[in-house]
């Protein structure tokens, strides 16, 4: 293999799913994986399977499905962790586990209240289970860059004796400088020489906004993989954001001389549908796939721009798919023509499922002139988000009035199968809708965040909503799409509903085993 590519291990799904608020159901995360693997990335770190029944479910089903990348498994160093990844990943085509044990005096001695000694111990314990059901191992010292560098290296040395193929160095608190974090990848290198037979990993977190700056140092320094997440989603400021380091790495080619197996063009489209899956938005000003990232909006800028795109562009919007989606269809637009739209963008739509998304596109081609690639898009992402056993919006009356307080009365289908109604007078339709949402279902959720945007630009355009509650102690969020935006509000907040209920029974019945998320991988 070339010795400048770059393997891009996306944890979009793993450490990105671990965001506050985040809940994917498995038809979620395996459309993600799926595009994760149209955009070309060469690992996907599916879960964390031991976290929770779901977490397995998914990982397992992205290692059936998804073709192409290594599908890796987070464990930490523990027997049943490591046994459960290596089911969870067992059928996919190149199964990975990743095995993880802090090295940083400040994690052993408060977090797992044990020793330099049984570190060393569980370490090589957990490699050398791991690489007795899958050859593809990868060890990370957790909180690295906070630790000791000599007792880091032996730890990794036995990593390496015992047969791991990837070695990946965490700045999980996000606190190394650049230069600090290079020259403690290179006196590893002196340590632990057997590095050089490996891969040696990145993975930084953003809490100084140092991700990918340290994660490029680290690359000069000799890393070849670069651990990161669409939109950099992640624990607190999250992880370098994958479209930055991928144009990073693109753009200064030249320069640098590092190439990824990247397909650029498919950036933007994996950045809207995690944004939409998630309900984290992207910030306007984001580099890459911020909605600002190739707007001029000065006179001087504009004019440069008209006469030559040079002038203030260090890259061109198409290349990172952001321009050349004209794909429209309208209301005499047939199922053929909506199917191979779909399959245009990426989404491989057949049977009931086809037959669902044509239904929802008539009713918008019904209300909106041309629908387009993008409202398509967010259809089709909205269809993913229902799940068996959740509750579901039946209908709504909204009384909107400015003479009189708002009034809601709403049906919702129960994840039992009953209907029930409630209303609410509220300040406002929206806040009326929620609170007749919670009567209806007997729950007292608590809204908060709310947000609404349009899908495209017009009058007709589609409105996306997102939620997020809060239902006894468990945060959640709920997307929904709609040409009525009090439509996606309740959709919205009927699906935050079902993923929180979701968590409360998770932690009532205490039916998991106690994984202990934070301070977290
Ligand atoms: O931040 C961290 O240390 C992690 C490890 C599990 C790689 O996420
Ligand atoms: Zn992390």
């Amino acid at each position: 293999m070339d010795p400048n590519r770059v393997v891009i291990f996306d944890t979009t799904l793993r450490d990105g799913e671990q965001s506050p608020g985040i809940s994917l159901n498995t038809t979620e995360k395996l459309e993600i994986a799926h595009q994760l693997a149209r955009l070309g990335v060469d690992v996907i770190e599916a879960g964390f399977p031991i976290s929770s029944p779901g977490d397995f479910e998914a990982v397992r089903a992205i290692a059936r499905d998804v073709h192409g990348p290594v599908i890796a498994g987070l464990a930490r160093a523990h027997a049943a962790d490591v046994e459960r990844a290596a089911e969870a990943v067992r059928d996919a085509e190149r199964p990975r586990i990743h095995t993880f044990i802090s090295t940083s005096d400040i994690h052993i001695e408060h977090q797992l209240q044990s020793t330099r000694a049984d570190v060393k111990g569980q370490a090589r314990a957990a490699v050398a289970h791991a690489r007795s059901f899958v050859s593809d191992v990868e060890f990370s010292p957790m909180d690295a860059t906070r630790a000791d560098v000599e007792f880091t290296a032996e730890v990794v040395q036995i990593a390496l004796e015992e047969g791991a193929t990837t070695i990946n160095i965490p700045d999980t608190v996000g606190y190394a400088t650049p230069q600090e974090y290079a020259a403690f990848l290179r006196r590893l290198y002196e340590l632990a020489p057997g590095l050089r037979d490996v891969v040696l990993s990145v993975h930084c977190h953003d809490d100084l906004g140092l991700a990918v700056a340290n994660s490029l140092a680290g690359v000069q320094a000799g890393a070849r993989q670069v651990e990161c997440a669409i939109n950099g989603i992640g624990e607190r400021a999250g992880n370098a954001s994958l479209e930055e380091i991928v144009m990073l790495l693109a753009t200064r080619a030249d320069d640098l001389g590092y190439t990824t197996g990247v397909n650029t063009r498919e950036i933007a489209r994996t950045s809207r549908m995690v944004s939409r899956l998630t309900g984290y938005v992207v910030q306007p000003n984001k580099a890459i796939v911020g909605r600002n990232a190739f707007a001029h909006e000065s006179g001087i800028h504009q004019d440069g721009v008209l006469k030559d795109r040079s002038t203030y562009e260090i890259m061109d919007a198409t290349t990172i798919g952001l321009e050349g989606n004209d794909l429209v269809l309208g209301k005499h637009s047939g199922r053929h023509a909506l199917k191979s739209a779909l399959e245009e963008l990426g989404f491989k739509i057949d049977g009931q499922a086809l037959n669902t998304a044509f239904k929802r596109f008539k009713e918008i081609a019904d209300r909106k002139k041309h629908v387009t690639a993008m409202d398509l898009e967010a259809l089709v992402t909205d269809e993913l988000r229902d799940e068996l056993r959740s509750y579901s919006l039946e209908w709504f009356d909204v009384d909107v009035s400015n003479r009189r307080p708002p009034h809601a009365r709403v049906a919702v289908r129960t994840p039992d199968g009953e209907e029930v109604v409630g209303d609410f007078t509220g300040d406002g339709p929206v806040d009326a809708i929620f609170r007749a949402i919670n009567a209806a279902t007997k729950r007292e959720a608590r809204l908060r965040e709310f947000r609404i945007d349009a899908v495209t630009g017009g009058q007709d355009a589609l409105g996306e909503a997102s939620v997020v509650l809060e239902l006894a102690g468990q945060s959640a969020s709920g997307q929904g799409v709609s040409t009525d935006i009090i439509e996606a509000a309740a959709q919205a907040y009927v699906r935050a509903l079902s993923h929180a209920e979701r968590k409360v029974l998770v932690v009532e019945e205490a039916a998991l085993p106690e994984v202990e998320l934070t301070p977290t991988p």
